[in-house]
């Protein structure tokens, strides 16, 4: 057979892209699973946040999944209220019911296809071109891109051991003329940094944005995965009923992120928006997979199963630890934080270490990670790194941070030995 090949590069008339679409920005995070694909040496990646690959409740799912197959497949496999499944609704109400104390109007909660949507549907609905928008520094890269791709301006404040530096903001805000219009923020085990933000840095987050008249964007995958010490309030919770707070959740990282399912907290006339909004981007949610989160919420499977994640993942935290402590915690120059919960630890190299060149020699060595300048829109953080804990099995992590190790030292060797 004859194929014609296809293999055009670019539209014919370039000069119709949008101004959106000249500059769109996507995530070295997202393409990291795609670089790792295209490897023929076996990695262990500490790079994407991804649960465990042991990490599902693989006999559950498989039971309801035939469940749903048997009594409701014509509904399963048509389309759904943009809303979200009914079930799926109640079972995120009940749950926010219990975690804080809040009996939140069914108007005021939208499934969304992960947290993602969630993130780009608060700003299309916030952001207008030039619009200044605050995120932590170093803040989640896909989030980063999502204001990026609604031509918001992003200013990154450092974050410190209690989170997001208020005082910095106000610092730099106070006096400007134009304030931000909205707070980015990941409060507990942020990604990337691992930190939590403390109850007296959320109210006084709370306060400021208030005091703007900006809104904040609580982007909280992780909440749900604390392994030690206290848990604090989400943002929302502590908003009360002020409608400062649009809370952005998912499954993703404490069930299933092939799954797509999240949701949204907020105002009613917010998620009658975004339910509008939702209309012209995808429909409906994937019924299939939230009518699988809807079951396993409704028989308790869900509860049981966060409840072995944290257990699971609080050990391959503490071998992570343990493993940088005895590689890397004899020499100055080298740091980390020690999260209580989630997915991720950020480590720092000396000064002068360039954690984009460490990569390759990494790579090639048979361990991925993430640099830290990913976490950046304006670059910095050269000498720091993500690491993911929960993707590595348990055997394998104090391999990968020898690996690490290995790669830290014949990258330095190179650079000592080169003029
Ligand atoms: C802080 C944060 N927000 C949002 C997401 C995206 O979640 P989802 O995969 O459900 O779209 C992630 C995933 O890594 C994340 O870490």
């Amino acid at each position: 057979l004859a194929l014609k090949p296809w293999n055009r590069e670019d539209i014919a008339f370039p000069e119709q892209y949008s101004r959106r679409g000249r500059q769109v920005m996507g995530s070295f995070i997202d393409s990291s699973l795609s670089l790792l694909a295209r490897q023929t040496h076996p990695v262990i990646s500490l790079a994407m946040g991804c649960p465990g690959p042991d990490a599902f409740p693989l006999d559950d799912i498989a039971r309801v999944v035939g469940e749903i197959m048997g009594r409701e497949a014509a509904v399963a496999l048509n389309y759904g209220p943009t809303e979200g499944d009914a079930l799926l609704r109640r079972q995120l109400l009940e749950a926010e019911a219990v975690a804080s104390d809040l009996e939140v109007n069914p108007d005021c909660l939208i499934v969304t296809s992960g947290g993602m949507q969630g993130l780009d549907l608060v700003n299309k609905l916030l952001i207008n071109p030039g619009d200044i928008v605050v995120a932590e520094l170093p803040s989640y890269s896909n989030g980063l891109a999502t204001v990026h791709n609604y031509e918001g301006r992003l200013t990154q404040i450092p974050l410190d051991a209690e989170g997001l530096s208020v005082a910095e903001c106000r610092n730099r805000f106070d006096k400007a003329a134009v304030k931000p219009k909205l707070f980015y923020v990941i409060p507990s085990f942020q990604n990337p940094s691992g930190i939590t933000m403390s109850l007296g840095r959320r109210h006084e987050l709370l306060d400021l944005a208030r005091s703007y008249r900006a809104m904040v964007l609580e982007d909280d995958p992780y909440g749900d995965l604390r392994f030690e010490g206290e848990s604090v309030p989400s943002l929302f919770a502590l908003d009360k009923e002020r409608g400062t707070v649009i809370s952005v959740r998912t499954f993703s990282k404490i069930f299933s992120p092939g799954i797509r399912v999240g949701w949204v907290l907020a105002p009613r006339n917010v998620i009658a928006k975004m339910v509008a909004a939702k209309q012209s981007m995808d429909t409906c949610t994937n019924i299939l997979g939230q009518k699988i989160v809807g079951r396993l919420m409704a028989e308790g499977t869900m509860r049981r199963h966060i409840l072995r994640l944290r257990q699971e993942y609080r050990l391959k935290r503490d071998l992570m630890l343990a493993s940088l402590d005895r590689r890397f915690g004899r020499e100055p120059g080298f740091t980390w934080t020690r999260p209580e919960g989630g997915f991720f630890l950020w480590m720092t190299f000396p000064e002068g270490v360039s954690a984009e060149a460490l990569f390759p020699v990494a790579l090639a060595g048979g361990v991925a990670f993430i640099p830290g300048p990913a976490f950046t829109v304006h670059g910095g953080l050269t000498n720091a790194v993500r690491l993911c804990f929960t993707y590595p099995l348990t055997h394998e992590i104090d391999e990968a941070i020898r690996r690490l190790r290995t790669a830290y030292q014949s990258s330095s060797a190179r650079r000592i030995g080169q003029p």
